[in-house]
């Protein structure tokens, strides 16, 4: 019909460096504590979303990939915040909206695309409603960390004070420009069936008795990692994500009933981290697991090629996906080191990793022009 309205935007994953986990608010999803992260290249890993607002629709309607999906809470209270903001008249508003979004990476990977799934949802339909304050807010109420996909390079989402939230919001820390990091994914392909973060964080808030503990460290380290990144200090960024990957995982441990979502590939990828570290005499990566098996390293652009081959002498990996970078010089790591302890023997079994996808930082959702993602609608 030529009554109705279309808008897209395009979103890639954001990776936290620092967690979220728990909230102070379950319905306006504020968080306990402030997270940052590391917004990855839409080039290699993206959602893009059309959105379309027409008065013959009967029914708010979602699909994903082309296929129908769950009208969830989250997205029926990002539809009503933006409603309530419509600026293109009480007409548009009353509309029904049909929301059609493209993972450009596998979701059977197993990659978390919450964050850029639920941005990139917010973002379109804002742009429908023309309305594009308080766009934390209402990416926030979609998925907590979609708010950090909002901004390009590396984010912090502020937990605020206010029972309302509206002091709980995302902004940017520094450009991608910044500093060169690389994201090392490793797909590790998917265990058991991982607990939703959001019923898992909340049995955390209920039950762990650490979660205390590791709210009442975060003020130090994060303030560790926002000094970090602003003196791109490797060593530091590195070891704070470490730590606080493992605090995240350790507190999960301490829920009852405990929630895992390491396996003994993702275990087997940490450990590897710290052996070559230590055989290196310097962190040449760090690592981050969220809410499933995946593991994430973190490295500088002059180890990306070290790191990925030390890789492939200790795990199976199925493809590696993105830019290799050249040979650098490697001679502080022993050429018989296997990594996997087996002292370069390769005693012990190789875990697989399915797929190594080696990713740059990107821009945020608000930095993709709407005739950009619409072209990338069209072709993913
Ligand atoms: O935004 P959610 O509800 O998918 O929760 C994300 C939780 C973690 O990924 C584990 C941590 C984070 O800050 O992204």
């Amino acid at each position: 019909s030529d009554e109705s309205f279309i808008a897209y935007a395009a979103a890639a994953p954001n990776l936290a460096l620092i967690k979220y986990w728990g909230k102070r608010d379950s319905r306006l999803v504020l968080p306990l504590n402030n997270s940052i992260s590391v917004t990855l290249d839409d080039q290699l890993m993206r959602t893009v979303t059309m959105a379309t607002a027409s008065p013959e629709f009967a029914e708010d309607f979602v699909e994903l990939n082309g296929k129908p999906v769950e009208v969830t809470d989250r997205m029926r209270a990002v539809l009503q915040s933006l409603r309530q903001r419509c600026q293109r008249g009480q007409d548009l508003a009353s509309w029904k909206v049909r929301v059609a979004t493209r993972n450009s990476f596998p979701t059977a990977a197993g990659l978390a695309s919450s964050s850029s799934g639920l941005c990139a949802f917010a973002v379109a339909v804002a742009r429908l409603a023309d309305t594009l304050r308080w766009l934390s807010t209402v990416a926030r109420l979609g998925s907590g960390s979609a708010c950090r996909s909002l901004f390009a390079g590396f984010a912090e989402w502020s937990a605020g004070q206010r029972p309302d939230g509206v002091d709980s919001t995302a902004s940017q820390l520094a450009s991608a420009g910044h500093w060169d990091l690389r994201v090392l994914v490793c797909v590790v392909g998917a265990g058991a069936k991982s607990a939703p973060s959001t019923q898992a964080m909340a049995r955390t808030v209920a039950t762990s008795s650490l979660l205390p503990a590791r709210l009442s460290c975060l003020p130090d380290r994060l303030a560790a990692v926002r000094e970090a990144v602003a003196g791109r200090d490797f060593a530091s960024l590195a070891e704070m994500s470490m730590r606080d990957s493992n605090c995240l995982h350790a507190v999960c441990a301490d829920t009852y009933p405990p929630v895992h979502y390491l396996t003994d590939a993702s275990r087997a990828i940490i450990d590897f981290v710290h052996r070559l570290n230590e055989a290196s005499g310097r962190v040449v990566l760090g690592y981050t697991a969220d809410a499933g098996p995946n593991v994430c390293l973190l490295a500088q652009p002059a180890d990306v090629h070290l790191a990925a081959g030390c890789l492939q002498r200790a795990f199976d990996i199925g493809q590696v996906v993105g830019d290799l970078g050249e040979a650098a010089d490697n001679s502080k790591v022993p050429s018989d080191w296997a990594g996997d302890g087996s002292g370069g023997e390769g005693a012990t079994a190789r875990h697989r990793i399915e797929s190594l996808l080696i990713c740059r930082l990107g821009r945020g959702a608000l930095d993709i022009p709407q005739a950009e993602a619409a072209a990338c609608f069209d072709s993913d």
